[in-house]
């Protein structure tokens, strides 16, 4: 089973000039995109995320602000990441459950491999570790 990944982006620029990361199919990102979207705005004390996905593929960037990750496994095997620059990114692939804390100023981008589509969540923990 594949595993929740840290992906460092290549930083193309300067202290000077500022920077440009990408994101491309085939290169850094293993899945055809179908969609993009972004969250922010949201409060330091509240806990997001709590769910899983059958299915989904996700590469998850930090572009502004510090968010805090851990991924759980169907087996309990737990990955913990922090995104504080917008160079790195994150490989989640599907079957972990997520639970995802951030600064106010935060804004999550992620790029992901499917439509939206609520039958593809696993909205109850305990549903989620029966999967075994
Ligand atoms: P959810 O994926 O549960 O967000 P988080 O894990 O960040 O807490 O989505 C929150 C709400 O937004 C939920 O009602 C479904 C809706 N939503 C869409 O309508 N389309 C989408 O592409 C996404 C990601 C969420």
């Amino acid at each position: 089973m594949k595993k929740p990944q840290l992906i460092q982006f290549k930083q193309i620029g300067a202290p000077t000039l500022g920077y440009i990361s990408v994101a491309e199919v085939e290169d850094n990102v293993p899945f055809e995109i179908k969609r993009v979207y972004w969250t922010y705005f949201t409060p330091n004390h509240v806990e997001r995320g709590n769910h899983s996905h059958h299915a989904l593929e996700q590469v998850i960037i930090s572009v502004a602000g510090i968010i805090s990750f851990e991924f759980e496994s169907i087996d309990g095997e737990v990955f913990e990441f922090v995104l504080d620059e917008p160079s790195k990114g994150i490989y989640v692939p599907p079957g972990y459950w997520r639970r995802m804390k951030f600064s106010h100023n935060a804004v999550l981008l992620c790029m992901a491999s499917e439509l939206y589509d609520e039958k593809d969540y696993i909205r109850d923990y305990e549903t989620f570790k029966k999967l075994k």
